[in-house]
């Protein structure tokens, strides 16, 4: 089997690709990532010699090489995106570009070059907000109803990528899953944030009131979900992603890292809310147990504990992140 990899560079791409070849070390991987500031060849420095897995540094916007490449392709699975909420308000256009246009030109190869299967990763994001306290989960039935730019634009790519099934019989899957954390996750998102600030002796910044709701999966987990949607999953269909967490609100996360690390709760700063701040997510994914069997295998606090010990055993890999643009940009996101 071919795959192109989009993304691949990324936290969950990268994952993906080393879950992919230790799983099916005959399969041959192409990743195309464009090494945006959160693409990170290192990740894959393992396999880089591997005669069955090549990287092409592009755009997914680019339809020539995007054509190129799916020429050699049976599936394509599509990680590629401008993912980061915050990034999104202080600068929509990369995410419009990428998540949108990126998605339209991957499709028309796909069509063009006849794929076995697109598969495009989505979020838990494009359902918005659930009500604190409540018993609700997003499921199969919730109407779509993003409030970022950065949901926004995975909505309208679910949307197109839905349209090619639909009109032209494209053979798609998507899956929304809810939020990931494990290794290799870039330190602007909550959890690998936390961690590289308070070994750095730096405080954990916390937004508004701290009690937002995220449904966590270890990166592992969505990484089996795709591999199963690929395998097993039905053409058309979208599978819900999610994890074992039990409506866990973020201020209670950063304190149980604050355990891990011997911290006192000192080092968590209130700062300004993000606006339009998504109240809670959770996630049914009852349909994906059912039909395919899947369900999260990695344990939340267990799995923290693990992530807090990679963060603290692979410093070089974040510390040569956190400078340069990284700091501007956490200059500006976090002026008061
Ligand atoms: P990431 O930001 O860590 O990685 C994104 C990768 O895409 C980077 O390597 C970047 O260089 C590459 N990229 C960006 N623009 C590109 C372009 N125009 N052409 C080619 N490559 C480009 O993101 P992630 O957290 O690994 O997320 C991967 C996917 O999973 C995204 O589609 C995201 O929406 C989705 N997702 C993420 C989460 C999460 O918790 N991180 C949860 C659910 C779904
Ligand atoms: P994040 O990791 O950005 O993921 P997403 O916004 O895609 O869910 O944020 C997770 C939660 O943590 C979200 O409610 C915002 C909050 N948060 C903070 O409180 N402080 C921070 O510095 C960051 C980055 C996020």
């Amino acid at each position: 089997m071919k795959l192109l990899v989009t993304g691949g560079a990324g936290f969950i791409g990268s994952n993906f690709i080393l879950y992919w070849l230790k799983k099916y070390p005959q399969d041959k991987i192409i990743n195309l990532d464009k090494l945006t500031y959160a693409g990170n060849l290192e990740n894959l420095k393992s396999i880089e010699k591997n005669p069955n897995y090549e990287f092409v540094q592009g755009d997914i916007c680019n339809p020539q090489l995007v054509n190129q490449l799916t020429e050699k392709t049976d599936i394509i699975v599509h990680f590629a995106a401008e993912s980061h909420v915050d990034r999104s308000i202080l600068d929509p256009a990369p995410f419009i570009k990428t998540n949108i246009e990126g998605t339209y030109v991957l499709l028309e190869s796909a069509l063009k070059n006849k794929i076995k299967r697109f598969h495009h990763v989505s979020t838990d994001e494009v359902f918005g907000a659930l009500e604190l306290n409540s018993e609700e989960k997003f499921n199969d039935a919730t109407p779509y109803n993003p409030h970022s730019p950065y949901s926004a634009s995975k909505a309208s790519s679910d949307h197109l990528v839905r349209a090619y099934f639909d009109t032209y019989e494209l053979p798609m899957t998507i899956s929304n899953c809810s939020n990931n954390f494990g290794p290799l996750q870039f330190p602007e998102k909550l959890i690998p944030l936390a961690i590289t600030n308070l070994i750095e002796g730096k405080k954990v910044p916390v937004y508004g009131d701290g009690l937002y709701v995220r449904d966590w999966l270890y990166v592992e987990d969505h990484c089996r979900a795709i591999d199963l949607i690929l395998q097993k999953g039905k053409v058309g269909k979208t599978y819900l992603v999610g994890g074992l967490t039990e409506d866990i609100a973020n201020l209670d996360i950063i304190k149980k890292i604050l355990k891990i690390m011997g911290k006192d709760e000192m080092q968590i700063e209130y700062v300004k809310d993000r606006p339009g701040h998504d109240r809670r997510y959770a996630v049914d994914w009852s349909r994906i147990n059912k039909e395919l069997g899947w369900k999260p295998e990695h344990n939340f606090d267990e799995y923290l504990r693990i992530t807090v010990d990679w963060y603290k055993n692979n410093q070089e890999w974040w510390k040569r992140i956190k400078t340069g643009e990284y700091q501007k940009y956490y200059e500006k996101q976090y002026s008061k």
